[in-house]
């Protein structure tokens, strides 16, 4: 068994590693600049959440997910006006190109008046829900003699209707409890469910921009996620005015902007 520990005023990390086998490259001296590392990363993670978690707003308790695959939805509830600015970020990542752009998940529109404004060839929209695919009926008619289409369903189910596109601008939510199970709880990243999808039908050298659920970085794990379908990526930071009563689970005043490149 080998013992690594790291000791500050705040937290006390113990590593044991009960298998020798378990990491083992062919030099002892190598196993233990792997193992402090990984020791050495873990502490400063530990400090960095402590200073962003310092500066979180409370927000309301509500972490349970209803089941709104069909429900009729506010605005409010489809999607916090603070998310805005996010949207502004995202669309200008995915429409820098002015190509054919897929987006998943119509909601408000928001993102999708910013893509029009901001300008694409085409424009494709995938959303389930059918209060919000009426929402989109209205808005498409301030968009008059513009290349917009709606393919009606959840995404899994109207691949067959995908093309080929210059960009990917992704952004649903869990539809139930049973989604948020399988795709928050054990994920990088929300968005991860689609890194393979959104690879399949991107043209090479498309962008893909999607919800990061990233405060200030990218974790080992959500790059080693991204670099399995992309080529590269590029990240900046989003500031965020958060309300101090938001609904969302997102209480932090940053989150990370995405270009994955394909
Ligand atoms: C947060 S909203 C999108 C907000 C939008 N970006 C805006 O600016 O208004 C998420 C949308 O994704 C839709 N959605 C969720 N899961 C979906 C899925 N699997 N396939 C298609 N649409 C989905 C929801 O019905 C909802 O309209």
């Amino acid at each position: 068994m080998s013992r690594k520990l790291r000791r500050t005023a705040d937290f006390e990390i113990v590593l044991d590693v009960k298998n020798d086998r378990f990491i083992a490259p062919p030099r002892e001296s190598q196993r233990n600049a792997l193992l402090n590392k990984a020791v050495a990363e873990f502490a400063d993670d530990l400090n960095q959440l402590h200073r962003l978690a310092a500066r979180f707003v409370p927000g309301l308790d509500t972490l349970q997910v209803q089941e709104r695959t069909h429900a009729d939805l506010t605005d409010e509830a489809i999607m916090e006006d603070w998310q805005i600015p996010l949207m502004r970020a995202m669309a200008a990542v995915a429409t820098a190109g002015h190509g054919d752009l897929l987006e998943i998940g119509f909601g408000r529109g928001v993102s999708a008046g910013m893509i029009q404004e901001m300008g694409v060839k085409s424009h494709t929209i995938v959303e389930c829900n059918e209060s919000v695919i009426e929402r989109f009926h209205e808005w498409k008619a301030n968009y008059p003699g513009k290349d917009i289409r709606l393919l009606e369903g959840r995404w899994q189910d109207v691949t067959d209707q995908f093309g080929e596109y210059d960009a990917i601008f992704f952004h649903t939510y869990p539809l139930n409890e049973q989604e948020y199970l399988e795709l928050v709880a054990n994920s990088a990243t929300f968005a991860e469910h689609f890194f393979p999808t959104a690879a399949r039908y991107l043209r090479p050298g498309g962008i893909f921009s999607y919800m990061t659920n990233e405060i200030d970085s990218l974790s080992r794990g959500h790059q080693r996620a991204l670099l399995r379908y992309f080529s590269s990526f590029s990240v900046h930071l989003q500031a965020l005015q958060m309300p101090q009563d938001v609904r969302d689970t997102w209480w932090s005043d940053s989150m990370v902007i995405v270009g994955a490149v394909k």
